[in-house]
C-alpha cells in the first residue's frame, strides 16, 4: 500500500510516496481502508517538528482518521468488518491504509460521508472538551472566540451556537469576518481594528463569562482584560506565531477569574473514552445538523505536498481533506 511519509521530520520536500506493507492489527488495534484524512495546524507543526511531542520514524502524517475496518486485532470487540469508523491519533492517515486503536475509535453514521466526519474530528473534540469539560460553558453565558474563522475556533462557534449560547467571534479581514457570521455568531469584530475592546464593550459592559483563544500573542491579554468577573479564558493555541504571552498576575485577582488549559492530547492520552463520547455526541450533532463540517479544500493522496501548501495559507478557511 502507499503512504505519504518521511524518514526525518521538517519540510514537505522531506515526503514523499512510498510503497510500505503493512502487517495485521495487534492486540487492541484495527487495520483500516483510508477514506478520508483531515489536515489542521498541529499536523503542519508536527510535520517540522515544532510540535511538543516528536512522532517515531519514518512518520506518516494526519491523525484524524476515517475508514472502513479490514481487520480487527486481538481482543477488538464492538466493531465489525466494512464498519466506517473514525479515529484521532498521532499520524499514520495520508496512506492507502492505517492500524489504528481501538480505544481511540468510534462508530461514523451512516448518514456522515467520511470527509465530513473527518473533518470533524480534532477541531470539534478540542472545543468540545475545551468548552464544556475545562469551561464549564452554559446556555445563559456569552463566549468571546478569537481566531473564529480558523478550525477550532469555528468549531467553538457552532458548538457554543448549538447549545444556545451567545458567541462574540474575532477575526482578520472580510471575508472571514462574514464567514463567522455565517456560522451564526451574535456579533463579529475584526481584532486588526484597535477600537475591537470599545466595540466590545459598548455590547458587553460587564464583559464575557468566557473566552476561547487558539491564537495567544498580543491578543491573549486583550482577551483576559475582556473577562467579566469570575470569567475563565481557555487557552488552546498559540497561532499567531508571536511567542508564548505572559499574564500580569494582578489581572486574574482583579477579576476573580481564570486561567484554563485545553490540551486535547493529554485527554486522548489519560482518557481514550472520553474522547470517543465527545465524538460520538459531535457525529450525533452533525447528524441533526446542529453543526456543519467546514471543508476548505480536498487532494488526492498523491497530492498531499498541495495539501500541505494550501494548509499554510492564511487566507484558508476550513480543513483541508486528503482521499486516497
Ligand atoms: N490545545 C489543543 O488540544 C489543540 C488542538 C488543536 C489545535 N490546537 C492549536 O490551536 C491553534 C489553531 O489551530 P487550528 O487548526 O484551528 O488552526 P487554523 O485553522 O489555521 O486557524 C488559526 C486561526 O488563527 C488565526 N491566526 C492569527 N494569527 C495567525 C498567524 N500568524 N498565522 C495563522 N493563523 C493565525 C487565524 O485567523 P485570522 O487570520 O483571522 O487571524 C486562524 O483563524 C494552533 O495553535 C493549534 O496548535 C490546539
Amino acid at each position: 500500500m502507499k503512504a505519504f511519509r518521511g524518514h526525518r521530520l521538517g519540510a514537505v520536500e522531506d515526503f514523499a510516496l512510498e510503497e510500505q506493507s503493512i502487517g495485521a492489527p495487534g492486540a487492541g488495534e484495527i487495520l483500516l481502508r483510508v477514506e478520508a484524512t483531515s489536515l489542521g495546524f498541529v499536523d503542519a507543526l508536527v510535520m517540522r517538528g515544532l510540535y511538543q511531542a516528536q512522532p517515531p520514524l519514518p512518520f506518516t502524517p494526519g491523525g484524524e482518521i476515517v475508514g472502513r475496518v479490514e481487520a480487527l486485532g486481538e481482543g477488538v470487540t464492538g466493531f465489525i468488518l466494512g464498519q466506517r469508523i473514525a479515529c484521532w491519533q498521532f499520524g499514520g492517515g495520508l496512506a492507502e491504509q492505517a492500524v489504528v486503536s481501538a480505544a481511540h475509535s468510534v462508530a461514523v453514521p451512516d448518514a456522515l460521508e467520511a470527509a465530513a466526519a473527518s473533518s470533524l474530528i480534532l477541531d470539534f473534540l478540542t472545543a468540545h472538551y475545551g468548552l464544556f469539560d475545562r469551561g464549564h460553558y452554559r446556555a445563559d453565558q456569552s463566549l468571546l472566540v478569537a481566531g473564529a474563522s480558523g478550525g477550532v475556533g469555528s468549531a467553538a462557534v457552532q458548538l457554543a451556537r448549538a447549545c444556545g449560547g451567545t458567541v462574540i467571534g474575532l477575526a482578520s479581514g472580510d471575508a472571514k469576518m462574514d464567514h463567522v457570521r455565517a456560522l451564526g455568531a451574535d456579533l463579529v469584530l475584526d481584532y486588526c481594528d484597535p477600537d475591537w475592546r470599545a466595540q466590545l464593550k459598548a455590547r458587553y459592559p460587564a464583559g464575557v463569562d468566557r473566552v476561547f483563544d487558539p491564537v495567544g500573542g498580543p491578543l491573549f491579554e486583550a482577551c483576559f482584560r475582556s473577562l467579566a468577573k469570575h470569567g475563565r479564558h481557555l487557552v488552546v493555541g498559540f497561532a499567531s506565531g508571536d511567542g508564548i504571552p505572559k499574564l500580569p498576575a494582578n489581572l486574574p485577582l482583579l477579576k476573580s477569574g481564570e486561567l484554563a488549559g485545553v490540551d486535547a492530547r493529554y485527554l486522548g492520552e489519560s482518557d481514550p473514552a472520553r474522547v470517543c463520547a465527545i465524538l460520538g455526541i459531535i457525529f450525533r450533532l452533525a447528524e441533526r445538523g446542529l453543526i456543519s463540517p467546514v471543508i476548505g479544500a480536498s487532494f488526492a493522496l498523491a497530492d498531499a505536498p498541495a495539501a500541505f501548501a494550501a494548509l499554510a495559507s492564511r487566507s484558508r478557511i476550513g480543513k483541508i481533506v486528503v482521499t486516497p
